[in-house]
């Protein structure tokens, strides 16, 4: 299957199925030096972990991460890091029905159609549970950024139509409950729903918003490799995404030019803009402001109400889905979204390296 390669410089290759022997990835291109364990992996790992609410899938998985290359003496090495995570809590029995029929919103038409064969068994390669590889990727790329002082985190902004207000954004929150919202009483209005609509055997969409801190103005090529184009195809990736919105969005196609232009000012720190409608992104180049974007997430495909759908005997039928299925993606995407990004952006500060000859020369220095 191709596609599965994600970056220029710093390259990362993911591999598995979600009910085969095991999922992971191979990042290439990670600078040396950088101190790297297990555990640095795991506590990414254990934010995407099923499993641990009631508004989460039920399938409980250990989610181990074993590096088996790239560090020694816990310090990457500059060769390639392969990470893998095995799979335990496999029933596939549960999916066998899915074998016969196309659930619908889910990716199993489109396989057959693309492959004329699937892993049906847990959704195969179309399951969440890819995203597990991406993540292991993520915590690596985020812990080159800290050091670069470059810092990416992503909460949950709404869900089922209910928006958390931001004037009560509490950051040390977000980590404190199990649906990562930012807005203590927000909180139990969003929890009420999400139980109600799986107490249906209904599933529920939402959105995530995410900030990038600390990116020094430059980050980003034209024309292809925009910044916010490279964040786009690295969100828009992940399942369930339906779409993206940086800075102001799509806001800024009802408003007029002297609404939504940033004006410059000079100030103590030099040049910075008087607003941030921007989202931190200029002809998709860093402009040193905060990186802010959304990302909307669908209701989850598999739901256990009837729906109706087609069999391969050539039959219009109606379905009761059965296996472990997440309520809404939303939350267990919160620590996705991060990973995506910080893959995104690292890949562009590495490539800026030799955007101009001085940095060039610092470098070869
Ligand atoms: C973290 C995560 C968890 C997911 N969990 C489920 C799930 O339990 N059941 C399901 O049907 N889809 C789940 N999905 C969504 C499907 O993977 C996705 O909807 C499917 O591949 C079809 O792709 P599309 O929605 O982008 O068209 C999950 C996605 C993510 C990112």
């Amino acid at each position: 299957m191709s596609g599965s390669v994600f970056g220029n410089m710093f390259k990362v290759s993911t591999f598995g199925e979600s009910h085969g022997k095991a999922l992971g990835v191979i990042v290439d291109g990670c600078p040396s030096g950088v101190s790297l364990c297990e555990e640095d992996i795991q506590k990414y790992l254990n934010r995407r972990k099923p499993g641990q609410s009631n508004v989460s899938t039920p399938r409980k998985e250990a989610d181990e991460v074993e590096i088996l290359s790239g560090v020694f003496e816990g310090k990457t090495t500059g060769t390639p890091i392969a990470m893998m995570v095995r799979n335990t809590s496999q029933k596939s029995a549960d999916y066998s029905e899915i074998a016969s029929y196309y659930r619908p919103g889910h990716a199993d038409f489109t396989f057959d159609a693309k492959y004329g064969f699937r892993d049906y068994r847990g959704g195969g390669r179309s399951s969440g549970r890819e995203t597990l590889a991406r993540v292991a990727a993520g915590a690596v790329a985020l812990k080159v950024l800290k050091e670069l002082g470059i810092e990416i985190f992503a909460y949950t902004y709404e869900i089922g139509g209910i928006t958390i207000d931001e004037e009560k954004f509490d950051k040390d929150f977000i980590m404190n409950n199990e649906l990562y919202i930012p807005d203590k009483d927000a909180l139990e209005k969003i929890r009420n729903l999400v139980i109600e609509k799986k107490a249906e055997g209904d599933s529920i969409g939402g959105v995530i918003k995410c900030k990038v801190k600390n990116l020094m103005p430059g980050i980003g090529e034209p024309v292809f490799d925009k910044l916010d184009a490279n964040i786009a195809k690295a969100i828009m990736s992940i399942g369930a995404v339906k779409a993206f919105e940086i800075g102001n969005g799509v806001n800024a196609s009802k408003i007029f030019g002297s609404e939504n232009n940033d004006n410059f000012i000079y100030t103590e720190n030099g040049i910075e803009k008087m607003t941030n409608n921007s989202g931190g992104v200029l002809g998709g180049i860093s402009d040193g402001d905060e990186v802010y974007f959304k990302a909307y997430f669908k209701p989850t495909p598999s739901i256990f109400k009837e729906q109706k759908t087609v069999n391969k005997d050539g039959e219009n039928i109606s379905i009761n889905i059965k296996g472990r299925h997440d309520p809404i993606i939303v939350p267990r995407a919160v620590v996705v979204v991060e990973a995506m990004t910080a893959l995104a952006i690292l890949d562009l500060v590495m490539l800026n390296t030799c955007s101009n000859i001085d940095n060039l020369k610092k470098v070869y220095k």
